[in-house]
């Protein structure tokens, strides 16, 4: 089948949460999402900028049914709000999909902390999508659903080993967020093996966006307004870059293309721009003792173990409650 990003399948009465959807490439994945007749959960951290994004979404899509966007306060910095947001939207019913996009994308330049004292990329990037993925589980096997994490091509260019994820010595902020990348990469395809070794019916695919920047994206109110002087250094990177928009494209498809199977890799055709395609991942994050390495810790930092054999019940029962 070809696959048009400008163009979805009819997504009606399908349900999706983003993460990090006020801004950037979680934005725009929300707006196709929208588009294409979904629902979704637009989550983030700022109730404020969420408002802002979700009146963007109204004025860009005037045909969206008035609830087909509902926001939900979710920093994935704080373990608290992972919980609550999760707990919020187990009791509305099953899940199509989860886009695990939020994510720092320039990190502090010395190490720091969250309030649950996790280093604060990893525990942005990494652990909140590993919580909240774990906690909605059972909702995303009721609708053999499936889960989308987000990668980076800077894990070919520089593939760090995270033998230390938290960086607890050594820390650089390219380091920290290249880290961050391979793990959410190595665990987006060991969820998969788990996945498929309990029965349970979701999917785990990892996509990446290329080289997408703000200088080359449209300007939306209280969504994107790059500076003049933004504008002008991203568009002369703009051979190998795109809008925040076209590298939504991967993110989406790898969300809702029927024939993205668990364990896949999607980014751009170029790798830093194009229409979504199936891609090699780097070595490193195909390598399951690294993922295996990376799963423990998650769960040791997160408290939270998978609920494979729940997850596989409510998905065998099918039941959409
Ligand atoms: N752009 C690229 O070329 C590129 C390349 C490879 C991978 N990626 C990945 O794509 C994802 C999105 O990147 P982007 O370019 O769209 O970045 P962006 O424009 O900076 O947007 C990042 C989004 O994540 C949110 N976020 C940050 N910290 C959060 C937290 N603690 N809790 C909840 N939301 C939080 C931001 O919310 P606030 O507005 O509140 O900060 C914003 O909505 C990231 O995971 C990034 O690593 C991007």
């Amino acid at each position: 089948m070809t696959w048009d990003p400008r163009s979805l399948p009819d997504l009606s009465g399908r349900v999706y949460l983003v993460t990090g959807s006020n801004a950037g490439l979680g934005y725009f994945a929300s707006e196709q999402l929208v588009r294409a007749g979904a629902k979704v959960f637009m989550t983030g951290r700022h109730p404020n900028r969420l408002s802002a994004a979700r009146a963007a979404i109204r004025r860009r899509v005037p045909d969206a049914a008035p609830d087909a966007t509902e926001v939900l306060v979710l920093d994935t910095s704080n373990l608290g709000s992972v919980r609550s947001a999760a707990a919020s939207v187990r009791g509305r019913g099953p899940l199509d999909g989860l886009l695990l996009n939020a994510g720092i994308v320039h990190p502090p330049k010395t190490r720091e902390t969250t309030i649950d004292g996790h280093e604060v990329v990893f525990a942005t990037n990494v652990l909140g999508h590993f919580a909240l993925a774990g906690e909605l589980l059972g909702v995303l096997a009721a609708a053999s659903g499936r889960m989308v994490w987000v990668g980076s091509m800077s894990t070919s260019l520089t593939p760090y080993d995270p033998v230390d994820p938290q960086l607890v010595t050594g820390y650089t902020g390219w380091r920290a967020y290249v880290q961050s990348k391979v793990a959410t990469t190595a665990l987006g395809f060991e969820a998969d093996r788990r996945l498929r070794a309990a029965g349970v019916p979701v999917s785990s695919v990892v996509a990446h966006p290329g080289y997408s920047t703000s200088g080359r994206t449209p300007g939306i109110v209280g969504v994107n307004a790059p500076t003049k002087m933004t504008r002008f250094a991203d568009n002369l990177q703009g051979v190998v870059t795109q809008s925040k928009e076209h590298g939504a494209w991967s993110l989406v498809r790898a969300l809702v293309d029927p024939e993205v199977h668990g364990g896949e890799f999607w980014g751009p055709r170029t790798v830093a721009r194009g229409e979504p395609r199936r891609q090699p991942a780097s070595r490193i994050t195909r390598d399951p003792e690294v993922a295996a390495r990376l799963w423990a810790a998650s769960e040791a930092a997160t408290g939270v173990a998978w609920p494979f054999a729940q997850a596989a019940r409510a998905g065998s029962a099918g039941h959409r409650d």
